[in-house]
C-alpha cells in the first residue's frame, strides 16, 4: 500500500536546516537568526553572506573575498561562447555560470560562484545592449559594484544602499523549489556547481523567481489606481493569476514585501503609490474570491517597484534574484552534503498493467 500522492509537496518537510525559517501563519522570516527586518537594515549583502554560509555549516576564517571573485569571474568573460548573448538573462546565466569548473571544495566553488553572478549578469545586459562589458572593481561593495557594471556609471548611494537591502532580504527563503532542486542535486554527491545551475531552471520560472518583470508589466498596464480593479478583474475573468500576489507558505503578507517597500521609499519611486494602490485593490478581490485560502502580496511585488527604481531593466529582475540567492542555495549544498542523505522520493504508477493490460486507478 503506498501513501498518498503529496502534489507539490506542500507541507512536506524535507530537510533540517539551521539557514532560515519561515513562517506563513505569522508572516515572519528568521536568516540565520535574525529577523529579515534587522538584517536588511543592519547588514551589507557580505555579511548576509557570511551569515547563511555559517549558517549551513561552512568555516570562514575571514569574510569571502567577493571582490577577487568579481574580478576573477571577469576574467572568463572572454571565454563563455556565446552565453551573454543569449536573449534571456536567466538562460545567459545558467550558461555562464556552468562554465565555472568545479574543485571539489564547496567553499571556494560558492565564494566564486556568488562572485560571477553579478559579473555575468551585467555583462549580458551590456552584450544585449551592444555594449562592451564593463570590469568590476573589486574595491567596491558587492552590490554597487553590480550596479555600476549593469548601469555604466556610478550609482547614487540611495540606489545602491536599496540593492543592497534587497539582495539581503531575498538571500534564502527556507525549502523553495529552486534550493530543493540544489540540495537534490547536492544529494547525490554531484558538485556545487552543478547545484547552482540547476538552482538558476527552477528559479526562472514565473511561478518562482520570474515574476517581477511581469508584475512591472502589470502596474503598467493599469497606470493609474482607479483603473486597478476593472484590469484585476478582466485579468482573473481571462483565467490568469496576479502576478506578485500569493504564495505557498505566507497566510498573510509576505514580510519581505514591507521590507522592500520600505527600502524603496528614500528613491521615491513614481510607481509606488500606483503598487499599493493595485495591492490594496488585488488583495480585496482575491480575498472575496478565495476567502478560504488568503492571498497577499508576495516578495516579487516590490521587487519590481524596487529594482526599476535602481535603474535595473526588467529583464534583469529575475537575473538579480539569482545575484543574491545562490549564496542560500551555496549554504544549502553545504549543509546537505554535512547532514542529508540521497532524495529520492518515490512515484505511484498509474499507467498500463502488465498484467491487466488496464490504466491502474
Ligand atoms: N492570482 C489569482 N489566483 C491565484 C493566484 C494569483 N496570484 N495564486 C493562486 N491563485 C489561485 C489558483 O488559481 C488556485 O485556484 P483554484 O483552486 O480555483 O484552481 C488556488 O489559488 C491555489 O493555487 P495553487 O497554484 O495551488 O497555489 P500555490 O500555493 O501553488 O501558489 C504561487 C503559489 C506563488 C505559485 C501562486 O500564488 C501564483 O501563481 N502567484 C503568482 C505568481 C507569483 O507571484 N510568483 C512569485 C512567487 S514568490
Amino acid at each position: 500500500m503506498t501513501n498518498p500522492t503529496s502534489n507539490g509537496l506542500e507541507g512536506v518537510v524535507v530537510a533540517d536546516t539551521a539557514i532560515s525559517e519561515v513562517d506563513g501563519e505569522r508572516g515572519r522570516l528568521v536568516i540565520a537568526g535574525h529577523d529579515v527586518e534587522q538584517l536588511a537594515l543592519h547588514s551589507t549583502f557580505e555579511d548576509a553572506v557570511s551569515a547563511v554560509l555559517t549558517a549551513g555549516g561552512a568555516r570562514l576564517a575571514d569574510p569571502p573575498r567577493l571582490g577577487a571573485a568579481r574580478a576573477a569571474a571577469f576574467e572568463l568573460v572572454p571565454r563563455l561562447g556565446d552565453a551573454l548573448a543569449m536573449p534571456d538573462g536567466m538562460d545567459a546565466l545558467r550558461t555562464a555560470v556552468g562554465h565555472l569548473r568545479p574543485t571539489g571544495d564547496d567553499l571556494a566553488d560558492a565564494i566564486a560562484a556568488i562572485g560571477a553572478a553579478p559579473v555575468f549578469v551585467a555583462g549580458w545586459n551590456r552584450t544585449c545592449g551592444g555594449l562592451a562589458p564593463i570590469a568590476p572593481d573589486p574595491t567596491l561593495p558587492h552590490a554597487e559594484d553590480y550596479l555600476r557594471m549593469s548601469i555604466g556609471a556610478a550609482p547614487s548611494p540611495a540606489a545602491a544602499k536599496a540593492l543592497d537591502a534587497y539582495l539581503v532580504t531575498v538571500i534564502d527563503h527556507g525549502m523553495s523549489a529552486s534550493t530543493f532542486s540544489a540540495r537534490v542535486i547536492t544529494s547525490t554527491a554531484s558538485d556545487l556547481i552543478s547545484a547552482i545551475v540547476g538552482g538558476v531552471g527552477a528559479l526562472k520560472g514565473p511561478l518562482h523567481g520570474g515574476a517581477p518583470g511581469p508584475v512591472l508589466d502589470m502596474l503598467d498596464a493599469i497606470g493609474s489606481p482607479e483603473a486597478a480593479e476593472p484590469w484585476l478583474l478582466a485579468e482573473l475573468a481571462a483565467g490568469r493569476r496576479i502576478m506578485g500576489m500569493g504564495h505557498r507558505i505566507y497566510r498573510v503578507r509576505d514580510p519581505r514585501a514591507a521590507v522592500l517597500e520600505t527600502a524603496v521609499r528614500p528613491l521615491a519611486s513614481r510607481r509606488l503609490e500606483l503598487a499599493r494602490a493595485v495591492e490594496s485593490a488585488a488583495s480585496k478581490i482575491l480575498r472575496e474570491r478565495k476567502p478560504d485560502r488568503p492571498m497577499a502580496a508576495n516578495v516579487e511585488f516590490y521587487t519590481a517597484v524596487l529594482l526599476d527604481a535602481v535603474g535595473l531593466p526588467r529583464e534583469q529582475f529575475a537575473p538579480t534574484f539569482a545575484v543574491s540567492r545562490i549564496a542560500g542555495w551555496s549554504a544549502h549544498v553545504i549543509e546537505q552534503r554535512r547532514t542529508g542523505r540521497l532524495i529520492r522520493p518515490a512515484s505511484r504508477y498509474v499507467g498500463l498493467s502488465a498484467s491487466t493490460g488496464q490504466y491502474r486507478q
